[in-house]
């Protein structure tokens, strides 16, 4: 019998792809999955359409064509002063998942820990295993989620090679501060560790202040990789395209890496992709705009229902403490709404390696208006 590798063991099909399915069994709204169901801009659309024939269809170079690369350092300098050699310091990936598999290919090795802050973006387990490293769970507490310094140094022992932090969060919708990676650049530097950030919900945000790049806080930028995806930012997830930005020597580790893995990013979406990162601020100012109209919407529907959501600083997501239901878990909580008021959520289990202190769900709000209007009514009937 041919047998399937150990490093498989224990993972099995996600929590979110399971709820799509009982969502469509039992027509449900599903709020579960992460995937922006919101249109892209009509001028990339129709750039797209009309240009596609002309459009380069071979590989492109493992580190990308230099115009996305160029587009993604002027992107990145503009809107979080993030400084980046496009030539040298820019590798364009297979969306954020691509980079993160190249990054821990290229610079971890089996057995090496990795610290994860709970509640973490389920997929940077699944990647760990797929490397055999070792997760490493530093608990945050809510409302607020915020890093502090004396449970990440208890965490850190002597096989812990790196850290892995999202900001804004999926799930939690946390934005880090300067505080908080100051602290994280601390004790990255006394312990020579590797900062992971993802930032892939960084035009994303609600508030007056501009994104905040780790890599541009304390002494950060040296031992930082910063995965960006043009899929949140331009609601084309689909597109795979995602990019890795860093120090020279560990981008060019990276950049073998993700040519053994996969070649290259797609080469004629590269083009595209360096268009949509060139959109004017305009763009970015309605994206938000959209997503503060609805997570508003979507957080009245929670709290007439007698929950409590969070209010949520960036990214797309409600992590709503279910406490009031009267339940202990949030799979408890998740099947009550998908049975009682046919709304599919994530139960937060599938965000921490133990179980929370509370009873979350994740509520993903980057999803047509009509939608959030028919999820509010049925939470506000059913629950
Ligand atoms: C925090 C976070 N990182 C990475 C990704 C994956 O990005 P991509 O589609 O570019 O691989 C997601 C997608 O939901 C995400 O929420």
């Amino acid at each position: 019998m041919v047998k399937i590798a150990n490093r498989l063991r224990g993972l099995q099909q996600s929590t979110l792809g399971a709820m799509t399915v009982r969502c469509q069994e039992l027509g449900a709204l599903n709020l579960a999955q992460g995937r922006s169901q919101v249109p892209p801009p009509a001028s990339l659309l129709a750039e797209g359409s009309r240009d596609f024939k002309e459009l380069g269809h071979s590989y492109s170079q493992p580190e990308g064509l230099a115009v996305f690369r160029e587009a993604v350092s002027d992107k990145v300098k503009r809107h979080s002063g993030l400084s980046v050699e496009p030539a040298t310091q820019v590798l364009a990936t297979v969306g954020a998942t691509g980079a993160l598999a190249a990054t821990l290919t290229a610079l971890l090795d089996a057995g090496d820990g990795v610290i994860l802050f709970e509640p973490f973006y389920s997929y940077y387990l699944s990647a760990l295993k797929m490397q055999n490293l070792r997760p490493e769970p530093v608990r945050l507490v809510g409302p607020d989620f915020a890093i502090t310094e004396k449970p990440l140094r208890a965490a850190i022992n002597g096989r812990t090679r790196a850290m892995i932090i999202c900001s804004p969060n999926n799930p939690s919708g946390h934005r880090l501060t300067a505080t908080e990676l100051e602290i994280v650049s601390a004790v990255a530097e006394e312990h020579d560790l590797l900062v992971i950030t993802d930032e892939v919900y960084e035009d994303i945000y609600f508030g007056p202040a501009p994104h905040l790049a780790a890599a541009t806080v304390g002494n950060l930028e040296e031992r930082t990789v910063t995965l960006g995806s043009l899929g949140k930012s331009f609601s084309i997830p689909g597109w795979r395209l995602g990019y890795v930005c860093g120090p020279e020597l560990l981008i060019s580790a990276i950049r073998i890496a993700a040519d053994a893995l996969v070649a290259c990013a797609p080469a004629p979406l590269q083009e595209l992709g360096a268009r949509a990162l060139s959109l004017g601020e305009d763009y970015y100012r309605d994206l938000r705009a959209m997503y503060d109209r609805k997570r508003r919407t979507l957080a009245e529907g929670f709290a007439a229902a007698g929950l409590s959501p969070n209010e949520p600083e960036g990214s797309y997501y409600l992590f709503v403490d279910c406490s009031r239901m009267g339940v202990t878990t949030g799979v408890e909580a998740a099947e009550i709404l998908l049975e009682n008021s046919l709304v599919g959520t994530v139960p937060g289990e599938a965000f921490y390696l133990a179980a929370p202190d509370r009873p979350y769900i994740r509520a993903c709000f980057s999803v047509p208006d009509d939608v959030i209007a028919e999820a509010v009514s049925r939470l506000v009937s059913g629950v």
